[in-house]
């Protein structure tokens, strides 16, 4: 959780929807088009700044967590000028980041949307976006320490045991 706070890593879906707002205010319209988008995250790069939600340390291809949010969004929300925005940058920042020449993978990361789904279905305690992505991290790790000490195993991955071994196991024990 504390790791997550640091500005280049979990805390960009604050920092993504923080930018978006400031384009918003600077070029004074919801609905920029993509030629004032690309300036402005060239006046970003410019300043020295990262565009927040895009790059990963390891991945190299646009973050699966993205594309499953951006489907989401088309099927179910419909003229939201946030969510067309992160759409947009969708089309203009690769290509500029590409072309920086020293950018390992110009796409976008799983906080380039959902700061926009989050203020869709408004919750707008910015502050709190970070909590909730930690949040839902835990669950998963829970459940493997549940399943770590049930199963007796120093360490649980998801796939470690079948669903049969796992009968088997507790077949055994009764
Ligand atoms: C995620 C991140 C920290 C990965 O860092 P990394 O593994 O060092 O990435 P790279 O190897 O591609 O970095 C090489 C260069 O490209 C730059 N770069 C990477 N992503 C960039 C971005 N989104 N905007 C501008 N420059 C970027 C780096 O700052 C670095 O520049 P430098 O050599 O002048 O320091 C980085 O991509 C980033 O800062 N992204 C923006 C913040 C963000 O979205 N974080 C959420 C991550 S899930």
């Amino acid at each position: 959780m504390n790791s997550l706070a640091g500005p280049l890593h979990g805390l960009a879906n604050q920092e993504v929807i923080k930018w978006i707002f400031n384009m918003v205010e600077s070029i004074g319209t919801t609905k920029p088009s993509k030629e004032q988008i690309a300036d402005y995250v060239n006046k970003t790069l410019s300043e020295g700044k990262v565009i927040p939600g895009y790059g990963h340390a390891v991945l190299r291809m646009p973050d699966p967590r993205f594309t499953a949010q951006k489907t989401f969004a088309e099927e179910y929300i419909k003229g939201d000028d946030i969510v067309q925005i992160v759409w947009d940058m969708f089309d203009v920042v690769p290509e500029i980041l590409g072309g920086l020449g020293k950018v390992k993978n110009p796409w976008p990361n799983v906080d380039a949307h959902s700061g926009a789904l989050l203020v869709h279905y408004g919750m707008k305690e910015y502050s709190f976006y970070t909590v909730l992505f930690g949040v839902s991290r835990a669950l998963g790790v829970m459940a493997a320490m549940c399943w770590s000490r049930a199963l007796g195993f120093p360490l649980e991955r998801p796939k470690s045991v079948t669903y049969e071994w796992v009968k088997d196991f507790l077949n055994q024990q009764s």
